[in-house]
């Protein structure tokens, strides 16, 4: 995983959370739904649906939620197994919870805001169950910052981790035809004082 993370700039891990906690944090996505509000996009923040459909709840203590800690510390060891390999210097994990509507898009963009360069890795966990290939809902990785150029093509299997870095890599994620929900975060380095 650590060698095709480095190699191509991307990685699954497809079992990363098993079927028991992933219906434990399907219901409690579900049961969140009232907290979700519009996604916003850019360094200011704005709301631009043509752009971006989801609405996410920004999770700030995964611990803290009933059920939680497992999943906290697979994180955690993620952390420190990429630290050790990788050398990225990862020291928090930002993460919200997010949801597609039917139809809903994000537009080809990079998870980098202008002047802020510290969200190292990408980290997307997907809670979807039964997911089909004809849903959609795709995560379009590509090759270059051309949005009609090559592109790897994830499914938002539940459970599955989608991991990629954040530096440069232009990403969108494709209608789909059902709710599509996910957790999804950035680690980031220290900021350098
Ligand atoms: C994002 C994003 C990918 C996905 O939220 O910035 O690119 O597959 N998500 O949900
Ligand atoms: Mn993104």
């Amino acid at each position: 995983m650590v060698a095709e993370l480095l190699a191509r700039g991307w990685t699954l891990i497809d079992d990363f959370l098993p079927p028991s906690e992933l219906r434990l944090w399907r219901d409690w996505a579900l049961a969140q739904r009232a907290c979700l509000t519009p996604a916003r996009v850019g360094r200011e923040r704005r709301l631009d649906p043509a752009l971006r459909g989801d609405r996410t709840l920004w999770i700030d203590n995964l611990g803290e939620v009933e059920g939680g800690a497992p999943l906290a510390a697979r994180f955690e060891q993620l952390r420190l197994c990429l630290n050790r390999d990788c050398l990225l210097g990862l020291d928090t994990l930002e993460l919200h919870l997010a949801c597609y509507p039917p139809g809903g898009h994000y537009a080809p963009h990079h998870d980098r805001v202008r002047d802020d360069d510290t969200r190292m890795l990408s980290c997307v966990l997907y809670l979807n169950e039964a997911w089909m290939a004809d849903d959609g809902g795709e995560l379009q990785l590509f090759e270059s910052d051309d949005p009609h150029g090559e592109a790897s093509s994830v499914q938002p299997l539940g459970g599955r981790l989608a991991l990629f870095l954040a530096e440069g890599r232009l990403h969108e994620v494709r209608a789909s035809r059902r709710e599509r929900w996910s957790l999804t975060g950035w680690f980031r380095r220290r900021t350098s004082v």
